[in-house]
This record gives C-alpha cells, structure tokens and sequence, in this order.
C-alpha cells in the first residue's frame, strides 16, 4: 500500500513535537541481572524543561524494497539549542533508530513498501548526556512524528511502548510522562498519584557522564563493600507525593546512583552544598548525573536557586523548571 507523497493536500509537509526532560524522585538500583541491565525501582516525574523536534518532508520518497534505504531515509538532522554540543547528527542517535523501526513496523505490518524521505531538526533545552533523558525523550518524539507522518494510519500506543522499549529503558516513560513508578530495567510503568507542582533548579555541568560507567561503578563500590544496598522501597515517596508537600518530598528524595556518579564526578559535592546554602530544601544527582536537580519551595525560588548556583560555580548552567509535566506530545504547527 502507498500514498502519493506529492500530492500537495495529501499530508502536511511538516510535524513537530515537544519532548520532555525527567527527574528521577527515588532511583532505587538492584543487582545487576544477566542481560547486563539492573533491576530498578524508580519513581519517575516528567518536568516542563523539553526539546523541541521537527519532521519536514522533503518531497522525496523511500523505496523500502531497495537496499540502504535506511541510510536515506533522513536526509539531515540538525541539532541547535543551548545543548546541541555532542549531540549525534547520525545514525547514532536515537531519533535515528526511532523513524527507521517505525517504518520497518509499518512495512510489516500495514504492508507499506515506500515512506516519504524526512528531515529532523532538534532544539535541545534539554542537557545533553545529563541524567535527565534528553536523548530519551527526542526518540519517543520521533515515534510519534514518524507514525503520523509515514502511516496511513497510527500503528497504536501499544505498538509504539513495544518500539520505545526496543530502543531504550527511559523512553517508555518520556513517551507517557506524569509521575510513574518504573520497575525492571525501568520500563515497566505503574501511572503515581502526584498532588501539586514542585519547583526545581537543574543545574549543568559542561561535561556529560557516561550512563553505563555510573552502573558499572555503583557495582564495583558495592563489590568493595562501599556502596549502599539497593533501596528499592518507593513508599516513603509515594507518600509524600500525595501530600503533594514539597519540604516533605525533600525529605525523601533518594538516588542509589549518587555515591557513585559523586565518586566519578566528586566536584558536584560543590554543587548540591551551593544549592542546598542558596536556599534549596534538597538536592539530588539526577539520575545517572552529571546534573543536578534541587528542589525548591515554590517558583521564584528555584529562580533564585537556579541563578545563584550557576553564578558560583563556573561551567554550570541553572535552569528552574517544574514537574509534573505531559509525556512526549505532537504540536500544532501553527503554535
Ligand atoms: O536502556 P538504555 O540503552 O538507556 O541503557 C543504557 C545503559 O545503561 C545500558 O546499556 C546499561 O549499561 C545501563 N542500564 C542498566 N540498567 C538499567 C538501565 C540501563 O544497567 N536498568
């Protein structure tokens, strides 16, 4: 089945779709399992921070019968933003894989042998390589603007979490967004009851952490006998998150990553103590780090937070933002 990519109404010549950051309010790491990933129990909460993304057509069209036509399938991807640095602008990045697997998914299941050829634009507001899911979430906007700009029709959500959780252990939820505890490799999702909005300032740092090296360390320092067990036990959390009482949620904030991102990176002591003395209730790594998300009593404290840290510390970045937000959502065009 196709579709005739050149007529001028027969589709829009353009998609695009907001994608957000995550905090992780409890990361609880248990043992490494035999396909190398880790048992986690997460409470993850989406924030307003996002990326933005664009799918253009470019009016040619992709024989999915002729060999390579995943090399070009995207014609170009440009990153721009405050966070494009080291971000991939090929077949590495995620976004890449995303739009590749949905045609895939569509030639085998809707019978589709041509798509149109796209093009990608990423404005990152999101900290790359930051522990905040900003690769993550540009790939479940990429599901959504490839299904709707190649398939006759959406392939459906339970497709595209089966495709999410092909690509990636976060992508799941940055396609659902909200508040969810996240069990197995962190992709098994139980929607959390959240009361209110909590404030934070995310403060950067120049250079990126290596997800994979922070779960390694996290094992040879509990190897050493240095590490914490694994806190699996989300309760505490969940309760302060129907108080919707952010000093209370400041009290419970947990990261079984943190002594092993610290020891990795131990200059972001320096930037969770700035936080917490510039009038932070608590701060935390976020996720695998190197960012750090402080939480904070309302908005024009996080403003304040976000601003003094970064003034203090030089190569950080402050950002307030807040959470909870929408999962990874089309836009209007016209907005
Ligand atoms: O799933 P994703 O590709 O985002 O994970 C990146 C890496 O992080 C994995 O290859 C693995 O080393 C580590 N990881 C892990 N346990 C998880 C999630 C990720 O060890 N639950």
């Amino acid at each position: 089945m196709n579709r005739d990519f050149s007529s001028p109404d027969s589709r829009a010549s353009g998609y695009r779709a907001r994608a957000h950051a995550k905090v992780n309010l409890h990361l609880g790491v248990g043992d490494a399992r035999a396909d190398g990933y880790h048992e986690l129990a997460t409470v993850f909460q989406s924030l307003e921070l996002h990326d933005d993304v664009r799918l253009s057509l470019t009016g040619e069209e992709i024989d999915l019968a002729v060999d390579g036509w995943e090399e070009r399938l995207i014609e170009s991807l440009a990153v721009t933003g405050p966070y494009a640095a080291g971000v991939p602008t090929d077949s590495g990045n995620l976004v890449w894989r995303a739009t590749v697997n949905i045609a895939k998914r569509l030639r085998a299941e809707r019978g589709l042998d041509a798509v149109p050829q796209v093009a990608f634009e990423l404005r990152k507001g999101i900290p790359a390589a930051g522990g905040m899911a900003g690769g993550s979430a540009d790939a479940a906007a990429a599901l959504l603007l490839a299904d709707a700009a190649f398939g006759p029709t959406s392939l459906g959500q339970p497709v595209l979490y089966e495709e999410a959780n092909w690509l990636g252990s976060d992508i799941a939820f940055t396609l659902r967004g909200g508040t969810a505890l996240g069990t197995g490799r962190g992709e098994q999702l139980t929607p959390m009851l959240a009361r209110g909005t909590f404030h934070w300032a995310i403060i950067t740092s120049n250079e990126g952490l290596s997800t994979p090296a922070v779960f390694q360390k996290v094992d040879e320092l509990r190897a050493a006998g240095k590490g914490q067990p694994p806190h699996l036990d989300t309760a505490a959390v969940s309760q302060a998150l129907t108080s919707g009482d952010a000093e209370h949620l400041a009290a419970v904030l947990h990261n079984d990553m943190q002594p092993a991102a610290l020891t990795l990176r131990p200059d972001l002591r320096k930037t969770l103590a700035a936080g917490k003395a510039a009038g932070a209730l608590a701060g935390i790594v976020s996720g695998s780090g190197p960012t750090c998300a402080l939480l904070c009593a309302d908005a024009a404290e996080a403003a304040e937070v976000a601003a003094q840290v970064s003034t203090e510390l030089p190569g950080t970045r402050g950002i307030p933002t807040s959470g909870p937000a929408r999962g990874a959502h089309l836009v209007d065009e016209a907005n």
